[in-house]
């Protein structure tokens, strides 16, 4: 034979290979082509077989047809480390450490998108490369109340800014063929009771306030699955809510990927089949406990759903979209060969850790120019409180990490100091001394036994020969703290802190208090501290990021995602007594109602409308520069409904430093026929400024900038007339305001 036959046989048995490659394969082909293929290709039981979970974290594919399983991993700050099989205990692996990001609270508080879209590329390249195909967040649930204690996890209180947020976190992660599985949807806005709280809340708030957040991360993210929440609403678990999951998630927003439940969100078989649960999680059916026989085929949507298919009381059609879900997940993930191969523990995954908690520190108070400490002149500096010292990537619930490092803030303060033997440390006070979360432990041995007394009197003493005192405290991630499964108990900080920051305080005034948490605390000493600092969970790098604010590496630009209140009676959601909050418990069952009174006066919209005055304010944050706002302009007095309008600003930077402002644009309705915050955020621009420096900052918003949701007619409303448009450093600072018509 010559060379040119052996050459066509050869091409001949390729095509020939080509054509035997089934359709769902075939990755040139459509995926819904390639999932319809699959499908005609399953059995009832295969097809049930997705649509729940094989262990802990992954469920199956389908062995026969070569469909390979779904592993997914917690999410949201970094990946979680192995567990057992049908254990939450460690699997003991050696290769499953990462890199923690900053808490999706502080990601919001850098009001930067494009912090948004480096977190996810680098934390979805993590994920790619220790295999998951689905990382469980991030998580868009409102801030409604400071007590919850998963607010850390969330990107605060405002729907816009939230809206605004989750999507380039999306679009990264997935990039890396990885989904992003956005939770808890919906109304799972507090720990306490998660299980049994039956959420009332009218139709016009829950348009406005709960769900924008979740439109955009299906609409604008293009979220491949979404994860259901624990609670109740309108009498019906949030796993099997017929409402939310199929008429507005599948129905309104065309939702074309799975939900995944919440692990043990699902209760029923058949309200799960016909309620819009596709992918079943974390159950704690009969069986799973003592692990009988293979406890996974009892899950809901198990051997009881095919029974029930088999009786004929679930339809087939029901079973096929289902599946067609899970199939479409698994086919953009798991089963696409195209995919990026990521990274774990990068030098850029670090530095991108390092980047968006240095734009996520918010610096709340800064009299007399108290900060940045100069490091050039080696001062004299004491670090006080647990907070300094203490891991803070272990802990939490379901976001606890095993990290490769985690620098704190002790450790970045005095890496930075110009001579680090000049920073001393005093405990200050005792919290937690507890590290461990499903057996993985800090192994720092935090245990003191002095008396507050003794630790504050030792504090104390050393702060009178301190040049600087920097206090670091605030929450941490165990139990009734910012911590997933319990709420707080009170606004207040924990442990006595606020006896040692006023002794700080009188004994030397160049105090620094350096506050990290997820949510709002009490701080009824603020007015003596001169330099107050929000500092976040900011993960690994948490130090650096502290230590580049404090001593001027970095010019803070965070602002405050959630207003800090003065007390918790200012909060609108505590203001209606306890059926409100946490819930009435109903005398014959174990459910609690809770009905959202505020409405939409969620946040500033409440503390604005009101005139409740916060101790920081929704958007507030403070420079080592100072900006300057010129007159806001707009290049029309009259829009008409289909029009859009644009504003403009010009910013200034009229100090010495170079920095970037947060322009924020709010806006009002004049007079409106329903009640309407006094202003709602629809705008805003991260802009860098030189000393000097002005640059126009300009934001075009259409009609639904100026819409509520008509509940009765289903519909977003814009009724002509005036607005008024306000550029403001924070909700609480309007710098300049123009009036317009809408005609
Ligand atoms: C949490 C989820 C988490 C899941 C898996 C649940 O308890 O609410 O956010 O993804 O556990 O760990």
């Amino acid at each position: 034979m010559n060379k040119f036959v052996t050459l066509a046989a050869a091409m001949l048995t390729a095509v020939a290979a080509v054509a035997q490659v089934p359709v769902y394969m075939d990755e040139t082909r459509p995926i819904d082509e390639r999932v319809e293929d699959a499908l005609s290709r399953m059995t009832t039981a295969e097809k049930a077989g997705l649509l729940h979970a094989q262990s802990k974290f992954s469920s199956r594919g389908v062995q026969r047809l070569g469909i390979p399983e779904l592993w997914c991993t917690d999410g949201p700050h970094g990946i979680r480390p192995e567990v057992l099989w049908d254990e939450w205990d460690q699997a003991g692996w050696t290769n499953d450490s990462c890199v923690a990001f900053p808490a999706l609270a502080a990601l919001a508080a850098s009001w930067n998108p494009e912090m948004s879209a480096l977190y996810g590329k680098s934390i979805g390249e993590e994920a790619r490369y220790r295999e998951k195909d689905v990382l469980l967040g991030p998580g868009v649930n409102i801030y409604r109340t400071p007590l919850n204690g998963r607010n850390f996890e969330y990107m605060g209180e405002d729907p816009y800014l939230a809206s605004r947020m989750v999507v380039p976190y999306i679009k990264g992660v997935q990039d890396n063929g990885v989904a992003a599985c956005v939770k808890h949807y919906a109304l799972n806005n507090q720990e306490l009771n998660r299980h049994t709280t039956n959420v009332i809340v009218d139709d016009r708030t829950l348009y406005e306030i709960y769900l924008p957040a979740f439109k955009a991360a299906v609409q604008d993210g293009g979220a491949w699955s979404i994860m259901g929440a624990y609670n109740l609403y309108e009498d019906r678990h949030l796993c099997h809510n017929t409402r939310l999951l199929k008429d507005i998630l599948k129905g309104e927003w065309g939702f074309d990927g799975a939900v995944i439940s919440d692990w043990g969100g699902v209760h029923d078989t058949s309200e799960a089949a016909e309620g819009g649960m596709d992918l079943e999680y974390g159950s704690w059916t009969n069986g799973l406990s003592s692990g009988a026989s293979n406890a996974y085929d009892n899950y809901y949507l198990a051997d009881p759903y095919l029974a029930l298919l088999e009786s004929g009381k679930a339809s087939e059609d029901e079973l096929n979209d289902k599946a067609r879900r899970v199939l479409r997940l698994i086919f953009r993930t798991a089963m696409r060969r195209d995919k990026p191969f990521g990274a774990l523990c990068s030098e850029d995954h670090y530095a991108a850790a390092r980047r968006i908690g240095d734009e996520s520190i918010v610096l709340l108070r800064n009299e007399g120019s108290l900060l940045p400490i100069d490091p050039a002149k080696s001062p004299n500096i004491l670090v006080v409180g647990e907070n300094a010292v203490k891991m803070m990537t272990v802990g939490g619930g379901s976001s606890s990490l095993k990290v490769q490092r985690e620098i704190s803030p002790l450790d970045g303060i005095r890496a930075m100091a110009g001579d680090p033997s000049k920073v001393k440390y005093a405990r200050g006070y005792v919290g937690d001394v507890t590290g461990e979360y499903n057996g993985v432990v800090t192994g720092q041995d935090l245990k003191d036994d002095r008396t507050p007394a003794q630790l504050i009197a030792e504090a104390v003493d050393m702060a009178r020969d301190a040049d600087y005192v920097i206090f670091v405290g605030g929450l941490n991630k165990s139990a009734h703290q910012d911590c997933e499964d319990s709420d707080r108990a009170g606004l207040e900080l924990p442990y006595g802190q606020d006896d040692v920051i006023r002794a700080l305080a009188a004994a030397n005034k160049n105090l620094i208090v350096v506050n990290v948490s997820g949510n709002a605390v009490a701080m009824p000493w603020a007015k003596d501290v001169p330099a107050i600092m929000q500092a976040w969970f900011l993960g690994s790098e948490a130090g650096n990021s502290i230590a580049d604010v404090i001593y001027g590496r970095v010019n803070p630009s965070g602002k405050l995602p959630f207003t800090f209140p003065v007390k918790l009676g200012d909060v609108a959601a505590h203001n209606f007594g306890e059926k409100a909050y946490p819930g009435i418990k109903r005398a014959d069952s174990p459910i609690l109602d809770e009905s959202y009174d505020e409405g939409v006066l969620v946040g500033y919209r409440w503390h604005d409308t009101r005139k409740v005055k916060p101790l920081f304010a929704f958007g507030h944050g403070l420079s080592y520069t100072t900006f300057d706002y010129g007159k806001i302009t707009a290049d029309r007095k009259h829009m008409a409904a289909g029009d859009s309008i644009t504003f403009t600003v010009p910013v200034t930077n009229t100090g010495k430093v170079a920095g970037a402002e947060t322009v924020q644009l709010y806006i009002s309705d004049s007079k409106a026929s329903v009640l309407r915050p006094a202003k709602e955020l629809k705008g805003f621009a991260k802009v860098w400024l030189e000393p000097g420096e002005t640059r126009d900052v300009t934001f075009t918003i259409g009609k639904d900038a100026l819409s509520y949701f008509d509940a009765d007619r289903h519909e977003w409303v814009a009724e002509p007339g005036e607005f008024k448009a306000h550029a403001a450093a924070s909700a609480a600072d309007v710098r300049s305001t123009v009036a317009f018509h809408l005609d």
